[in-house]
């Protein structure tokens, strides 16, 4: 289809030609008789300078009544300009004001999260956000290309269902025409069915989990993506699951520069995901949280930040000293600093009271327990790209978990845990065979097994090998984009306490 009008994304295929831009303004300077309107479209932002006596009076009015976030139609010619956002900027020769905005909301000033969050549905349309939610559609495609140039075939679970996947404790239930429904914890079970069917799929779906924590890791509602594949053990399960973090991660890298640039992520992490990952038995993790090693590292790295704290103390009282004898743009310049300053500063006092109890818990962790989040971090900060930890205990995993032919307390389990803190961002594993195994398997996990009928089946009719796993896409887009909290990898997250907007 032919557009008449250009988005801002494309100015650089336009450079000395005429071109109409339709978007929100973003932000206005004027001085005598010159209007700056920074536009953004969706697909960047473009400075447009509206100059009196170059434009009608028609225009000359839409740009000084032009509000924050007005919705403005601007014609001009595009010149190529370094020291601007985006590189190019448009000499307007004509401004019209669709809609003049009231008073926006959100002011360039420091608002805190729960303001933000709940005003998400205009949070959206700042540059932060932006750049997010185009990397997790960049991650989105990603996942999509691997999986279909392998020969995967996408494949849609149920969302409605009548099984529990992942334990009873977190089951969102439903009025189901008078019978009990849940919304699906995972596409896995159907996953299988569909692998049985078609070899290698994937499902690619929102899950449900009514998770009663408040953590930096936890929706009630978010995607999942689960390939499920027929005659794959354990080992190539593991394989599987390296390539594809590896791929979405090169993807990024190389067609997301501006939003990483704009989220100001450290880029050096990344660059090392490549295979292979460390991979640690689960009995080699707990060695390692209990070691001697780890003690040391959480001490130094609580050293670290004292230092660090410190640091930004002087820079602070120093800041303060110059503030009395500065000129308004240094002014501005100091007050972004002492933000700064003092987000960094509560984060690493966060940091202080948690570091002295992760390394009290990492040292007496019991054999058999499941791993916190703390417990994640710690290990993670041991290595410099993602690793897998394998064969759990069976007791804290999941039903359908093949065990160890090795060691029959074991389950064929896998986690990846992402690196830099970030922790699971991966669960899956190898799959049980056996009809009269899982059949014992559903009772002693007080499952109804009338749920489960059709479930047997699949271990009655050329019951084979397979395995797979779920990606949690949020904790992936949180560790890429290397965010505090997964609420932001979400347009709109559901969590215990938010349902709006
Ligand atoms: O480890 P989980 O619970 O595994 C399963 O559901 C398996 N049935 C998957 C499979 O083998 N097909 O969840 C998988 C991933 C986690 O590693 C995590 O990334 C994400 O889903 N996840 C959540 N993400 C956000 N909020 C939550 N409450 C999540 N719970 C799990
Ligand atoms: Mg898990």
């Amino acid at each position: 289809m032919k557009l008449d009008y250009t988005y801002i994304e494309d100015l650089s295929k336009h450079e000395g030609e005429t071109v109409t831009l339709k978007g929100w303004l973003y932000n206005k300077r004027g001085s005598k008789g010159l209007y700056f309107l920074i536009l953004r479209d969706g697909t960047g932002l473009a400075q447009c300078v509206v100059a009196k006596d170059a434009v009608d009076e028609a225009s000359w009015e839409a740009a000084e009544a032009a509000t924050r976030e007005s919705a403005l139609v601007v014609t001009g010619v595009v010149r190529r300009d370094e020291r601007q956002v985006g590189g190019y900027e448009v000499q307007a020769s004509s401004v019209q004001l669709l809609h003049r905005a009231e008073e926006y909301p959100i002011t360039p000033k420091e608002h805190g999260v729960e303001f933000l969050m709940n005003h998400r549905h205009l949070w959206l349309r700042s540059r932060r956000q932006w750049a997010i939610l185009r990397i997790r559609n960049r991650i989105i495609m990603s996942i999509h290309n691997f999986f279909q140039e392998q020969g995967f075939v996408q494949m849609d679970a149920p969302i409605l269902t009548g099984n529990a996947v992942e334990g009873t404790s977190t089951l969102f239930e439903i009025d189901y025409f008078g019978d009990k429904a849940y919304l699906t914890q995972s596409g896995q079970l159907h996953g299988e069915a569909m692998a049985m069917a078609f070899g290698k799929i994937y499902t690619f779906g929102p899950t449900f989990r009514a998770e009663k924590s408040k953590t930096r890791r936890h929706l009630t509602e978010f995607w999942m993506i689960e390939p499920e594949m027929a005659f794959y053990d354990l080992a190539m399960n593991m394989e599987l699951a390296e390539d594809l973090l590896s791929r979405i991660v090169a993807d990024v890298l190389r067609e997301s520069r501006t939003e990483l640039e704009v989220l100001g992520r450290d880029l050096a992490p990344l660059e090392r995901v490549r295979p292979p990952f460390p991979r640690l038995s689960y009995d080699e993790a707990v060695a390692l949280l209990r070691s001697d090693e780890t003690a040391e590292m959480l001490t130094s790295r609580m050293e670290a930040l004292r230092e660090e704290e410190r640091a930004l103390e002087t820079e602070l009282a120093e800041n303060k000293k110059r503030y009395g004898q500065a000129k308004k743009s240094e002014k501005r310049r100091l007050d972004a600093r002492e933000i700064a300053i003092r987000k960094r500063r509560a984060e690493i006092e966060e940091a202080l009271r948690n570091l002295p109890k992760w390394k009290e818990s990492a040292r007496t962790f019991e054999w058999g327990g499941d791993f916190g989040g703390s417990d994640e971090t710690v290990l993670t900060w041991h290595f410099d790209r993602p690793i897998i930890v394998h064969r759990y205990p069976a007791a804290v995993k999941a039903f359908y978990m093949k065990r160890d032919p090795e060691d029959e307390r074991l389950a064929l389990g896998m986690d990846v845990l992402a690196p830099e803190g970030y922790g699971e961002i991966i669960g899956g594993g190898e799959r049980a065979t056996d009809l009269a195994f899982l059949e014992k398997q559903v009772a002693e996990h007080n499952l109804p097994p009338e749920a489960f009928k059709w479930y047997f089946d699949l271990r009655r009719y050329g019951s084979a090998p397979h395995s797979g796993f779920g990606l949690g896409l949020e904790r992936t887009i949180t560790w890429i984009c290397g965010l505090p909290h997964l609420r932001e990898a979400i347009p709109f997250p559901r969590l215990i306490d938010r349902l709006y907007p």
